[in-house]
């Protein structure tokens, strides 16, 4: 197997907390290096010889935990998974002692979280990069493989524009924030209630101004879908709000993401899902499995995008 480095510049940024505090030169970076890894999977197996990986999850998960694990094994380094899903980070010590013991041992740490703020608080203490796998707030690894993937499908985002439906969540939240820096039109719809945090919509107002993205937020969903070039979905109960669920799952039922609704999008528009997707609820069987879907290939693209993220933060 060849062993080939890449030529890796530096992001502007210690740590990957949330896409808004990423210049669009840096998620260019990223896609850059995403792209050059994805076509060369087996020949940079040297980026990350003998660095090591924390892993700190309070939650599930299947996508984010395999492919930043694989992801090291993949660049030469490992990873070391800390299964938290029985106690906060903080609890048995302070979140500032969890920072200043891990970076004696690792040269990176990605946490999944329910508190944005336990996030902060590692990257403030450590000296080592903090990459965000999902907090109540965020879930920018997603994002940007999402707008990853629409780069591969169409070439440039710039001036397209995609329909978010649903709860107005940490993964809309990112998407919204990614939109706006890249130049994309961004619709969120949600039921009344449900939409996303006020902070983060005019904060992505204020830097769409620089880009010329619209931001538009609405209760409509069929008015959302028309014209849109991809539409998005999420879960209506995210991990956390599964006392939630019944009650959602009625509030939610008219923004399922279904047939008709995609035929009120542009022809060929794609549809889009973190996953884990719950059939019949948020989306349907046919959407899911249709031929616009392409939820399997952002959620490879998470390996690839994830993998650069590592490469160009951990030194
Ligand atoms: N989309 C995503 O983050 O999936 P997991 O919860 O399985 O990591
Ligand atoms: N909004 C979902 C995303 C899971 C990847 C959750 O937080 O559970």
């Amino acid at each position: 197997m060849k062993k080939t480095s890449l030529d890796l510049p530096s992001l502007s940024q210690k740590d990957l907390l949330c896409t808004s505090a990423l210049p669009a030169t840096d998620i260019e970076t990223i896609f850059a290096t995403a792209k050059a890894l994805k076509a060369g999977r087996e020949t940079h197996t040297d980026v990350l010889r003998h660095k090591r990986l924390a892993m700190i999850f309070e939650k599930d998960s299947l996508r984010t935990r395999f492919t930043f694990d694989i992801g090291m094994q993949d660049l030469g380094g490992s990873a070391v998974f800390m299964d938290h899903r029985d106690a906060r980070l903080g609890s048995r010590e302070s979140v500032r002692d969890v920072a200043k013991n891990l970076e004696r041992w690792v040269h990176g740490i990605v946490a999944r979280t329910f508190k944005h703020k336990v996030l902060e608080e590692l990257a403030q203490h450590a000296e080592i990069p903090v990459i965000n796998g999902l907090s109540d707030f965020v879930h920018p690894c997603q994002a940007l493989s999402d707008f990853f993937t629409l780069t591969e499908k169409w070439g440039s985002v710039r001036g397209r524009t995609l329909t978010f439906v649903g709860d107005g969540n940490n993964t809309c939240h990112a998407l919204i924030h990614t939109a706006v820096k890249l130049g994309t039109n961004i619709r969120v719809c949600s039921p009344e209630g449900y939409e996303p945090n006020s902070r983060v919509v005019n904060e992505a107002m204020r830097a769409a101004q620089d880009t010329g993205a619209e931001v538009t937020i609405l209760n409509d969903p069929e008015a959302a879908a028309e014209g849109a070039d991809a539409i998005y979905t999420d879960v209506w109960a995210s991990m956390g709000q599964e006392d939630e669920i019944e009650e959602r799952n009625g509030i939610f039922a008219a923004y399922q993401v279904d047939e008709d609704l995609m035929a009120r999008a542009k022809k060929g528009a794609l549809f889009m899902h973190c996953l884990p997707a719950h059939r019949g609820w948020e989306v349907t069987q046919e959407v899911m499995d249709g031929s616009q879907s392409v939820v399997y290939d952002i959620a490879e693209n998470r390996l690839h995008v994830q993998k650069a993220v590592l490469a160009l933060l951990i030194r």
